[in-house]
């Protein structure tokens, strides 16, 4: 099956409209392309999960908050197509950025609270690009479900959040994080690191994953992320911009785990930025008694 290519959100919409005649289930899979494992695990997803998806290509340049980090995003529509065609999606929407940002344009979507703090604080602007164009890319599709991946855990929170207060009819599906063999992330940027940083990139990974244990097995938070960040150092990154624990289900910071929560981490190896994220489940005698106090 070929994927076919729209530009054009009258010519998305007249689509969406016919398959809706016929009742079919619409999902839509937002992405900057340079598609990898991650993006094409959402894609799957939402291919078990309805009868139509369409996948958006669009590197949004009001996200970037660097102009050398635009440039440099790599950009492989013709591969990305050939990607998708394989895994059977049925459209890639692929926008110009003058016809998603027409002169005048003059909107902007910007979520409070969960925007704030973590990436929000290192990357001003950049989530009030991404709501925006989130916004545009689900009323555009006029999709029934929305697939995004945990790997942008902060990301996934403002996005349910703008869906939820600006009462847009579509349902939000996250996706779990797919990992390279070694642990590392999937992500595209993960193309520019040196073969040197490539084999010091997993240790992020494998660190986080040890602090989640030492957090577990009931340690005091503070020192055991003092200690985790200088071992992010020692492994050989250059900064580590934060490294939170906050609740999973609405990203409060917190300072004990008394609450199901979620280890968030970026830091820089060389030119390259790094995020990532794990779950941090209570451990069970924990979960039982804090059950108990609430009944
Ligand atoms: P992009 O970085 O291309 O990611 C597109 C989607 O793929 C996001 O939902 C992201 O969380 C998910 N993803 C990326 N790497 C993943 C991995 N290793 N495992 C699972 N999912 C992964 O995120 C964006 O684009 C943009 O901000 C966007 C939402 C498209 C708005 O411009």
């Amino acid at each position: 099956m070929s994927t076919a290519i729209v530009r054009i959100v009258s010519e998305l919409r007249s689509i969406v409209a016919a398959w809706r005649r016929e009742g079919l289930r619409v999902a839509v899979v937002p992405t900057m392309g340079a598609l990898h494992e991650g993006h094409l695990s959402l894609v799957r997803a939402a291919l078990a999960k309805a009868d139509r998806v369409i996948v958006t290509l669009f590197v949004n340049p009001k996200q970037f908050n660097n102009a050398d980090d635009l440039a440099a995003y790599p950009r492989t529509e013709h591969d990305d197509a050939a990607k998708l065609a394989s895994v059977g999606a049925h459209i890639l929407y692929a926008p110009d950025a003058a016809d998603m940002y027409p002169q005048g344009f003059a909107t902007q979507v910007s979520v409070a609270g969960v925007s704030e703090g973590l990436c929000g604080a290192f990357r001003p602007g950049h989530f009030d690009g991404v709501a925006t164009v989130v916004t545009k890319l689900l009323l555009q599709s006029g999709a029934d479900l929305a697939f995004f991946g945990e790997k942008d855990f902060q990301q996934l929170h403002v996005v349910r959040r703008l869906v939820r207060d600006l009462d847009i009819p579509i349902e939000i599906i996250a996706g779990p994080t797919v990992r390279e063999a070694d642990g590392l992330a999937m992500s595209s940027r993960n193309a520019r690191l040196s073969l040197a940083e490539r084999r010091t990139a997993p240790r992020l990974a494998e660190i986080l994953v040890q602090t989640v244990d030492r957090l577990r097995s009931g340690e005091a938070v503070e020192g055991v992320l003092s200690e985790a960040r200088q071992k992010i150092l020692t492994a050989g990154f250059s900064n580590v911009e934060y490294l939170e624990l906050r609740a999973n289900d609405d990203l409060a910071p917190i300072g004990r785990l008394d609450r199901p929560a979620r280890l968030l981490v970026a830091a820089w190896l060389g030119q390259t930025r790094l995020i990532d994220n794990v779950e941090v489940t209570l451990p069970k005698c924990a979960a039982a008694v804090l059950q108990q106090a609430a009944a």
